[in-house]
């Protein structure tokens, strides 16, 4: 399960994303350098935390009750730890996907964009787990202006349990009850399997 590997987060590595480039950037408020590299780190901490949370609580699961519990981890404690970590921090956090099993963490429009950037840029050569993070002030679906930040998920031999190709008979049976339009399996090693997503208000 160490393969719940971010991808790089050093400064150094780190690119301008082209989707936060997109219509209405020239009338986005710009971030001083401070402030971007504050909101950076910030942001990069509480994907950090959700992520070794969530690691430390699916393992702990898979070795008590194996897979079927740890669905059950991935079902309510992620949200529920995505939601402790946004209060505690006031940053918004969970994970997205082109390839859900839970609707609940359908894209928006920037993380649809920023999702099939990750994928051209895998396609192109990147391994998933080198895939820079985006970020960048964003025009939400709302109109309003929000920092923004995803980083990519890489998929790891471990999740090929729940996402792989050959999900075996109790965790399919266990995961068609609970997410009847699963779409998150046929996964292969390497693959993205999704990203984290972090939205902050200005
Ligand atoms: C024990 C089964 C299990 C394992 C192992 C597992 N997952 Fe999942 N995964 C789930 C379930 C169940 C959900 C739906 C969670 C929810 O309802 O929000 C999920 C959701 C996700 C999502 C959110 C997007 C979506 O499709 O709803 C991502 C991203 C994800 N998993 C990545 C991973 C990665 C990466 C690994 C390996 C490190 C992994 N998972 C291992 C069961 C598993």
């Amino acid at each position: 399960m160490k393969n719940w590997k971010l991808a790089p987060l050093a400064l150094g590595l780190i690119a301008f994303s082209a989707a936060s480039g997109q219509a209405g950037a020239d009338s986005m408020p710009q971030l001083s350098q401070d402030d971007l590299q504050e909101r950076i780190a910030a942001n990069r901490d509480a994907i950090q935390k959700f992520a070794s949370t969530l690691q430390g609580e699916l393992m702990t699961a898979m070795q008590s009750g194996g897979p079927t519990e740890a669905i059950q981890v991935c079902n309510e404690r992620a949200p529920a730890i995505a939601r402790d970590i946004s209060a505690e921090t006031g940053i918004e956090i969970g994970r997205t996907s082109l390839k859900l099993r839970n609707q609940d963490n359908a894209p928006d429009r920037w993380e649809r964009l920023t999702l099939q950037g990750f994928e051209a840029q895998h396609t192109a050569g990147t391994p998933a787990t080198d895939l820079p993070p985006r970020f960048g002030v964003v025009e939400s679906d709302d109109g309003d202006p929000k920092f923004r930040f995803m980083a990519a998920i890489p998929t790891g031999g471990a999740c090929l349990t729940c996402h792989g190709s050959d999900v075996s008979g109790d965790v399919k049976h266990a995961l068609e009850r609970l997410y009847p339009d699963d779409q998150a399996t046929g996964f292969r090693e390497g693959d993205v399997r999704g990203a984290f997503t972090v939205t902050q208000e200005m």
